[in-house]
């Protein structure tokens, strides 16, 4: 399954490689972007998610797409032995490990240029594998949930954090028009950068949430798979075990 909403439609260039130059380029800007355009709701939705996590106690922690390093850093504060976080952007790792030696975490927390459809981890190596505004970037979805999958040990849980899409009125409509005419313009904006806030949302509208990405994980052999809606639907948070 080929994710085809791509950043640079004049691009011949694959979808990995076009999100990795994306995210580089944006690298600087991301980590304030973030807390901007959510209104600084995002660092709820990680946290919602590490109490989750806490519930299953893991000692080893992937981080896949982990960008910046927040919900790896997150993630120490239920103090497990070793978090390893992947993505395939220098750039974002670079932020990221500035972030993890200034809190003096550099022990506890290894962020790794890795792909989440080409994991180096042998099979059945960590407790937990968590991805937050991950999957939707990867070009071959079903692959990136097989090798997490792989790399959990057996019992072990995936915790995956995601956009969806709110249903309800009224904030289906306000979510549409936040999304579609304010989040670009101030993305692109504060970012200088005029495709990676108009991907976000094409991205996010024709991923798949719900019942429908658990059926994808379903397919990637997760079992006891689980969702709950975050904020009126904007996110979801699917759990998994192996
Ligand atoms: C929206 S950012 C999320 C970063 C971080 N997890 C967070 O919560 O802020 C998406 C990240 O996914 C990474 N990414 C996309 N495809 C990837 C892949 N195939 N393997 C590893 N990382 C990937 C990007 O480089 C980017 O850093």
């Amino acid at each position: 399954m080929i994710n085809q909403v791509v950043p640079y439609t004049d691009s011949d260039k694959s979808k990995k490689e076009q999100v990795s130059e994306m995210f580089d380029d944006i690298s600087p800007r991301y980590d304030l972007l973030n807390r901007l355009l959510s209104m600084g709701i995002d660092k709820g939705w990680r946290k919602t998610l590490i109490k989750l996590l806490e519930k299953e106690q893991p000692e080893t922690i992937l981080d896949i797409a982990t960008g910046t390093a927040d919900l790896a850093i997150a993630e120490s504060k239920i103090k497990p032995k070793s978090i390893i976080g992947v993505d395939i952007s220098e750039g974002m790792l670079a932020m990221g490990r500035e972030k993890v030696s200034k809190l003096g975490l550099a022990k506890l927390i290894t962020l790794e240029t890795g792909d989440s459809e080409n994991l180096k981890f042998a099979n059945n190596t960590f407790d937990a594998v968590t991805v937050a505004f991950g999957v939707r970037n990867f070009e071959h979805l079903k692959k990136g949930l097989e090798e997490m999958n792989r790399v959990l040990k057996p019992g072990g849980s995936a915790m995956i954090l995601e956009f969806s899409q709110p249903q309800k009125f009224p904030f289906k409509q306000i979510y549409f028009f936040y999304f579609r005419t304010v989040l670009p313009l101030v993305g692109k904006l504060v970012s200088g950068h005029s495709k990676a806030y108009t991907y976000l949302p094409e991205s996010v509208a024709s991923f798949p949430y719900g019942k429908d990405f658990a059926a994808i994980m379903k397919e990637a052999n997760f079992k006891d798979i689980q969702w709950k809606a975050l904020t009126f639907g904007i996110c979801t948070i699917y759990t998994g075990k192996k």
